[in-house]
């Protein structure tokens, strides 16, 4: 990487934002960093502590990503953005306003802020599986990066819909200005993404499901084959590909899949002190069960309860040499930091 790089990050606080945040001070490069709640311990706390004993330099910036004025103040004289900021829900009452107006509007504004400052180099977007798959795939189907989730709606699939959207949106901007202008775009697409969270705050989004089977609020196994990738190579991925990866690239990152009971089997070796669920529930119930949950929907059980569908990474791991660590190593250090802090 070039020395005197500035690199903005937005969604800082979050889960992969502050994994990011740490890889690039590890390296040694500036970070701007953009939270909404700057001030809040819980979500910002963890980013703050970072600043010391490292050799980058951090400064975290109040940044709304709906609000043009912080996002420009956030990015100016930057030399790179890496674009994490988006709602992580598959549901809710309000779609529009929760899920896809913070994709696509804070996309919106980080093209309008990047238009604005010539010093912006390159520009990584995190995108994710949900853009790449279609409502329908055949079972046990391999997916590459030229499929799109073109069928996702509001109604059926907001967060897929959202996530095509923003990553249109800003394809399209760098097919028209970008890229004449000599801007580089790489859109990184992650899967579940499962690994150490250095928040509790993190502790919900693609934590999600791992919480709840260890807090037992889903008492039995379901059915699912859950593709995983570690948040720290989720991270390497977004540094790398400000210096290597090709102009325009979409990179699936992915590193394999596991069945959840395979997952709690996992688990129960790796923390035998703790509780686990025991039984596995058949396919019927767990799709009614599914369908209830206020975190999930019919149509996202239909597609991911009983079906194993895989994810060509190739090109992520050729282009940007990465190793993928194994998805057995992401679910045991997951609960590393969670019952060394007590989390739990
Ligand atoms: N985790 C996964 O499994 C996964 C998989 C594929 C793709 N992705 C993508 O990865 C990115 C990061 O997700 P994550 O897992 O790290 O989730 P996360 O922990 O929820 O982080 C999301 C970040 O976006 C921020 N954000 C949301 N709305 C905002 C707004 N209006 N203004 C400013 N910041 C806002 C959040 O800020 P607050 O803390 O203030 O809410 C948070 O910092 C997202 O684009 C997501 O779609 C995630």
């Amino acid at each position: 990487m070039a020395a005197g790089r500035v690199v903005g990050v937005t969604g800082a606080n979050g889960y992969i934002g502050s994994h990011i945040v740490k890889v690039l001070l590890e390296r040694g490069h500036n970070v701007r960093a953009g939270a909404r709640l700057p001030h809040n311990d819980e979500r910002v706390g963890h980013l703050q502590a970072m600043k010391s004993g490292k050799r980058g330099t951090l400064e975290i910036h109040p940044t709304d990503i709906l609000v043009y004025d912080d996002v420009e103040s956030l990015l100016d004289g930057c030399t790179d953005v890496i674009h994490t900021a988006a709602t992580v829900k598959i549901k809710s009452s309000s779609p529009q306003e929760s899920i896809i107006d913070p994709s696509l509007e804070g996309t919106r504004n980080v093209i309008r802020s990047v238009r604005q400052n010539n010093s912006i180099r390159n520009v990584i977007h995190t995108s994710s599986t949900a853009a790449i798959r279609p409502m329908k795939w055949k079972n046990g189907i391999t997916l590459a990066s030229d499929s799109w989730a073109n069928d996702a709606t509001i109604e059926n699939n907001p967060y897929g819909l959202a996530k095509v959207l923003a990553e249109r949106e800003i394809r399209s901007w760098h097919t028209e200005e970008g890229s004449p202008r000599g801007v580089r775009l790489v859109t990184i697409h992650p899967c579940m993404v499962f690994g150490p969270p250095l928040s509790s705050y993190h502790l919900r989004g693609s934590l999600t499901i791992l919480m709840m089977l260890a807090d037992r609020s889903m008492p039995a196994i379901i059915p699912m084959n859950i593709n995983i990738v570690d948040v720290r190579d989720v991270a390497e991925a977004h540094v790398r590909a400000l210096d290597i990866g090709a102009d325009g690239g979409r990179y699936l990152v992915t590193a394999g899949s596991l069945w959840m009971r395979d997952v709690v089997s996992l688990l129960r070796t790796a923390y035998p002190n703790h509780k686990w669920p025991k039984f596995s529930i058949p396919y019927p119930i767990a799709l009614v069960a599914a369908a209830l949950h206020p975190s999930a929907s019919i149509s996202w059980a239909r597609t991911h309860l009983g079906t194993v569908l895989n994810w060509d990474s190739r090109p992520a791991s050729e282009d940007l040499a990465i190793d993928w660590l194994d998805p057995s190593k992401s679910v045991v250090d997951t609960f590393n930091p969670i019952f060394d802090k007590k989390w739990i």
